[in-house]
C-alpha cells in the first residue's frame, strides 16, 4: 500500500468521573487525513486544510507521533500526511489526539502493521504531551480502539477497552471560545481530600459497572464529578444551566467534555439525544457565542479507512 486516506474521530475524555482515565469515540466529527509512504526518509506534512497549524514536524502532534513511531521501527521509507481538520483545537473532543492518533494508525498500516493498536497509544501519547504539557491517553485510546476505554494504569500502561451500551448516544455542544487544554489543567487543585476521592471512586465503579450491565440509569446517576469540574466549569458560559437543559428533556447525565468548552450529555436512544441538542441549543440561543450541536453515537471502532 502507498497512500492511505483516514477517518480520524472526535472523542470525549473524561466522561465526568474519570478524569485522565476514561474516554469514549465519537463517529459524526472526526479529521480526514491522507498518508502517503514515500522513497525519502523522514515525515513531511504537506497540508493543514480548516485550520491554522504548524506544518514543522517538532511542532505538530501529528509530526511528534509519526517521529515516536519511527524511533521503533527500521523503515527506508518516509511519509507525507495532508491532515483535513474539522475538529477545532481547544473545543474539548480531541483535535490534537485526532490529528496524532489518525497519523501513527495510517503510518502503520502503510508499514504493514509492525505494532498492534494498543502498541501505537504510547506513539500518539507524544502528540498530547506536546499539545498540553501532560501525555494523558483518554482522547487517543478511544480515538484507536473505539468505544469507551479506561486506562487503567499510567506507570506500567495498561489500558482496556469496556463494554459500549447500544443504545447510548453522545450529544455535545460546543461554543467557540477556545480552551487550551493546558490552561484548564492549570487551574485544577494540587490536593483532593479523602471525602472527595469517595465520592469519585463510587461514581467511576458505578459508570464502569452501568457500562457493562447496560444499566443506563445508573450509568446516569454516575455521571457526576465532585474533583475536576467545580474547578472547570466556571471558564464554560451556562454550563450548569446547559446540563439542567439537558437532563431535564431525558439525558442521563453529562458534564464537561474533555477539558472543555465542549460539554456532552450521554442518553439513552438517538431520539432523545436529538432532543437534548435542541434543548442545549435554546440555552445557548441568546448569548453572543457562536456553537455546533453534534449528536453521535459512541463509535465502537475508532479511526477508519475510507
Ligand atoms: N483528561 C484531559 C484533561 C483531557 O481533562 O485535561 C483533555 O482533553
Amino acid at each position: 500500500m502507498e497512500k492511505i486516506k483516514l477517518f480520524t474521530p472526535a472523542t470525549i475524555a473524561n466522561v465526568s468521573c474519570g478524569f485522565d482515565v476514561l474516554g469514549l469515540c465519537l463517529d459524526t466529527i472526526g479529521d480526514e487525513m491522507i498518508i502517503r509512504k514515500t522513497n525519502k526518509k523522514g515525515v513531511r506534512i504537506t497540508k493543514i486544510v480548516g485550520q491554522n497549524l504548524p506544518l514543522e514536524i517538532e511542532q505538530n502532534v501529528a509530526g511528534v507521533a509519526v517521529l515516536a513511531l519511527l524511533e521503533k521501527v527500521d523503515t527506508p521509507y518516509g511519509f507525507e500526511i495532508e491532515i483535513y481538520k474539522n475538529i477545532k483545537p481547544g473545543s474539548g473532543i480531541g483535535s490534537s489526539a485526532a490529528s496524532a492518533a489518525g497519523a501513527v494508525f495510517g503510518v502503520n498500516k502503510l508499514l504493514d502493521e509492525p505494532f498492534s493498536l494498543q502498541e501505537l497509544i504510547p506513539f500518539a501519547m507524544e502528540g498530547e504531551k506536546l499539545a498540553s504539557g501532560t501525555a494523558h491517553a483518554d482522547n487517543v485510546a478511544p480515538a484507536l480502539l473505539g468505544g469507551f476505554t479506561l486506562i487503567r494504569s499510567y506507570n506500567p500502561l495498561d489500558i482496556i477497552k469496556i463494554n459500549n451500551p447500544k443504545e447510548l448516544f453522545a450529544t455535545v455542544i460546543h461554543p467557540q471560545i477556545e480552551v487550551k487544554t493546558a490552561d484548564a489543567r492549570a487551574v485544577l487543585k494540587k490536593k483532593v481530600t479523602l471525602k472527595e476521592t469517595v465520592v469519585q471512586l463510587g461514581n467511576l465503579g458505578g459508570l464502569i459497572s452501568g457500562l457493562y450491565t447496560e444499566d443506563y440509569n445508573l450509568i446516569g446517576r454516575s455521571l457526576h464529578d465532585e474533583i475536576v469540574e467545580p474547578s472547570r466549569s466556571i471558564l464554560i458560559p451556562e454550563f450548569d444551566n446547559v446540563i439542567a437543559a439537558a437532563k431535564k428533556t431525558g439525558a442521563l447525565g453529562g458534564g464537561i467534555s474533555g477539558s472543555g468548552p465542549s460539554i456532552f450529555a450521554l442518553s439513552k436512544g438517538k431520539l432523545t439525544a436529538e432532543k437534548v441538542g435542541l434543548a442545549m441549543a435554546k440555552t445557548y440561543k441568546n448569548l453572543q457565542i457562536d456553537f455546533d450541536i453534534h449528536v453521535s453515537k459512541v463509535n465502537a471502532n475508532g479511526i477508519k479507512t475510507l
